[in-house]
């Protein structure tokens, strides 16, 4: 059984017994020498074993909790390349149906068999797409017009996910942001329209957004982009960047119209890894019809057997998450996504209220679009406290709990706070463990008598900007 120990090791001794494992673990070099199949095993499993159980991160938004056939069926398919299509006929097709599901369940106005959409590997490769068909619309048709097209620019809150920074940075496309503050603490529409003119190839309002998870309002804004539109000639379309609320809306508010049901709406983009409830990385592009995904960006190739047409940013990927995405839909269907994510709605309210009720908190918003929410150290509580919820979060994680603190964008920069987001695998029982946890946690912290180093860099940070301490 045991055939690849080094030469002059013996081969009954145990993992824990090999040499290996008195050495460190190669991290420069490939090791000259072959190491025995399960002591390698070990020794990589070994590298995740003192991190985090993937279900106590509350940060991610990403699945951690399959079932065990969604699990199974996804194994199997590990070494399945999707953009081996000859080879994997079958693959293609269910990634189509997929596509026509989700199509569907944003109410598209397309009518042929198969919707317009891609796969990819994730919410960013997915709104890279979006963009990038925005941007080669616009371009077409100023070319069309004979005008300049040099000076594209894409208008959205400055809680844009990191992934916009990068698309147009990649594109040279000009970053027009919207503050969020306090009294706009979602896309201000009048500021965003304000912001648009001749060279904006599209708005990217934000369903569940990163930050706060909250929703921006698209129905005002195609509003008011119909009246915008039909001022100035211009076509300035919306993307809508899902990649949270894509999967949330549907099922938990489908009378909220939000998606193509709205005429400017021409693409719109979500995670499937996220309350698509599949294992990374999967993301999915719709657009409102095929008219709208320009041909430029389909590529194809024939040396895989076949003519193969693809619109993607990557060629090779993984396929198991399309057999995920494609179980989950069967499996489930749409009561089973709305009974999980009634479930998480709960839970993250539940939460919500415990926490807005301590003492030294106060949640951001009132209500939940999304099974997340932001809170913060009451100022008054603040300004006397010897802690931050840097130090909360430190204290959370001896729990097992990964809980962030973060500093909100531009314009409320100074504000830091906390956020938990609820998925599937997160139940009530745990939902009590963590809130006691988060007491327990705050009560030692009380106990504290000189701030910690996160306080004092904070008051340092105060007191240069010119706040007077008065204790
Ligand atoms: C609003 C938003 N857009 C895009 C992304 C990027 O998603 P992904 O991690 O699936 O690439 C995220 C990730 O959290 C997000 O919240």
């Amino acid at each position: 059984m045991n055939t690849r120990r080094k030469t002059g090791e013996d081969d009954m001794s145990e993992i824990f017994g090999s040499k290996e494992m008195r050495e460190p673990a190669p991290s420069e070099f490939i090791p000259k020498h072959r190491t025995a199949a399960e002591t390698a095993y070990q020794i990589v499993k070994d590298e995740t074993f003192p991190q985090t159980q993937p279900r106590l991160n509350l940060a991610t938004f990403v699945t951690t909790y399959m079932d065990d056939y969604g699990t199974r069926l996804m194994n199997e398919a590990v070494g399945v390349n999707f953009i081996d299509e000859t080879e994997y006929p079958r693959v293609a097709v269910m990634c189509g149906r997929c596509i026509n599901m989700v199509a569907n369940m944003w109410n598209t106005p397309e009518k042929g068999a198969w919707k317009t959409g891609a796969v990819g590997i994730g919410s960013s490769e997915a709104c890279m797409l979006g963009g990038v068909a925005a941007w080669l619309r616009w371009r077409d048709r100023r070319k069309a017009e004979g005008k300049p097209y040099d000076k594209p620019n894409l208008v959205m809150s400055t809680a844009y996910q990191v992934v916009w920074e990068k698309f147009c940075q990649l594109w040279q496309i000009e970053m027009r942001t919207v503050p969020i503050t306090l009294e706009h603490p979602t896309l201000d529409i009048e500021e965003a329209i304000r912001m648009c003119d001749e060279n904006t190839i599209c708005i990217v309002p934000i369903m569940g957004v990163t930050w706060t998870g909250m929703n921006d309002d698209v129905e005002g804004l195609n509003e008011a982009l119909e009246a915008y539109n039909a001022r100035t000639g211009y076509d300035v379309p919306i993307h809508i960047d899902a990649a949270s609320g894509g999967f949330i809306l549907p099922f938990l508010f489908p009378e909220k119209k939000w998606d193509f049901r709205l005429k400017w709406v021409y693409s719109i983009s979500t995670s499937g890894h996220k309350y698509g409830l599949v294992y990374p990385g999967l993301g999915w592009v719709i657009w409102r019809d095929k008219k709208y995904l320009p041909a430029d960006m389909s590529f194809s190739v024939n040396y895989l057997g076949a003519s193969i047409s693809q619109v993607g940013l990557n060629f090779s990927r993984p396929a198991a998450q399309i057999l995920g995405q494609y179980y989950n839909f069967i499996h489930l269907g749409t009561e089973g996504y709305k009974e999980i994510h009634t479930n998480s709605m709960d839970i993250a309210r539940y939460c919500h209220k415990a926490i807005g009720k301590m003492h030294c908190f106060e949640n951001y918003s009132e209500t939940l679009d999304n099974p997340l929410f932001i809170w913060k150290l009451k100022p008054e509580y603040e300004e006397k406290a010897n802690w931050t919820l840097f130090d909360l979060q430190d204290k959370l994680m001896q729990s097992g709990w990964m809980v962030p603190a973060y500093t909100m964008p531009k314009n409320i920069e100074d504000m830091v706070v906390m956020r938990i987001v609820v998925r599937q695998g997160m139940s009530r029982d745990m939902a009590d463990m963590l809130i006691q946890d988060i007491h327990n946690a705050v009560a030692e912290l009380e106990k504290l008598k000189y701030p910690t180093p996160s306080r004092q860099s904070h008051i340092k940070q105060e007191k240069q900007k010119g706040k007077v301490y008065t204790h």
